[in-house]
């Protein structure tokens, strides 16, 4: 169990759950200035506990007589540079001195949460995944006496699916007003992170890589909130009704994070196997689905009349 908070601790107390093994999610606030666009000031973000907090839930566990101990912070996301993935790593060790100085507790492990970012922009490079791994390995040789069964990880989820997923949706409709504007048949229920933060999302159009990007459009879903945008102001090949367009980057934090706001319907997906054949993984929603949930006389038959008709 990962523990966000020190109250959580009366939560365990009152469930008499004493994990094996326990972690506490830890928040720098202002001793960590450096803001990240995602996830905010670390004094100002939900997460994690003070440190204050968190010496008191190692007293707890050491109380309790757990001997599995672990730290986890994440207070940087999408992060594509090395000073702040290594920032990171250098305070969890600091803090992992503290606690065994303080506390007389060497932690079995040390999360640093998510923050390896992937290059959403054509001009950014990835990563440099050997550069991490030795500033790393260096920052544990220098800080980290002492500290040899230690295990270190990060969550790289968005690293490892993100650049993998592609949202492949049709143009539906084009209208010219104070600027020109495509209507995509897939919205920010099917890709949240353009509307959520403004993130970027490389877009192209399906036989059309060659062609001079001489329009400038943006790229929008049918939501009734204005925000859904998949690219604004996005210089583009002409785009026609029909054409299919590509937005990249989309394997993580992409249908997961999907909703049905305006009743709309979550999108099949379909696996593309090393061989080229595809398979379809999971099925476009229906109309039964979005229902499933309510409960009233009659809904069944007439929402089974509906779909039918
Ligand atoms: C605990 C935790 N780990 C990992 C992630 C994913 O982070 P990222 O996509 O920046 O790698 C998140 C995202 O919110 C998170 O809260």
């Amino acid at each position: 169990i990962n523990l966000d908070d020190v109250s959580n601790l009366d939560d365990l107390d009152r469930l008499h759950i004493v994990p094996e093994k326990i972690c506490f999610r830890y928040n720098p606030g202002p001793e960590l200035a450096r803001g990240n666009a995602i996830i905010g000031k670390p004094e100002e973000a939900k997460y994690g506990m003070t440190k204050e907090q968190l010496m008191t839930c190692v007293d707890w566990a050491k109380k309790k007589g757990i001997s599995y101990i672990g730290i986890h912070t994440m207070v940087i996301s999408a992060e594509l540079e090395l000073p702040g993935l290594l920032g990171t790593i250098s305070m969890m060790f600091d803090l992992a001195n503290e606690i065994r100085d303080k506390k007389g507790v060497t932690v079995s492990f040390i999360d640093f949460g998510g923050g390896i970012g992937i290059p959403y922009r054509p001009e950014q490079d990835p990563v440099d995944i050997e550069g991490l791994g030795e500033g790393a390995r260096k920052l544990f040789e220098e800080k980290m006496k002492g500290f040899d069964h230690t295990r270190i990880c990060f969550e790289c989820g968005r690293a490892i699916t993100g650049p993998y997923g592609f949202l492949v949706t049709k143009a539906i409709h084009y209208k010219h007003i104070y600027r020109d504007y495509i209507g995509v048949d897939a919205c920010m229920a099917d890709l949240m992170r353009p509307g959520m933060y403004g993130a970027y999302h490389h877009v192209t159009v399906l036989g059309k890589a060659d062609a001079p990007k001489d329009h400038v459009y943006d790229v929008v879903g049918s939501l009734c909130e204005n925000c859904d945008k998949f690219a604004i102001q996005r210089p583009l090949p002409e785009i026609k009704t029909g054409d299919l367009i590509v937005i990249h980057d989309t394997g993580a934090h992409g249908h997961s994070m999907g909703y049905n706001y305006n009743g709309r319907l979550r999108h099949q997906e379909i696996l593309v196997h090393e061989n080229g054949s595809v398979q379809q993984i999971r099925r476009n929603e229906t109309l039964f689905d979005l229902f499933a949930t309510l409960d009233f006389p009659n809904l069944k038959e007439n929402t089974a009349k509906v779909t039918k008709e």
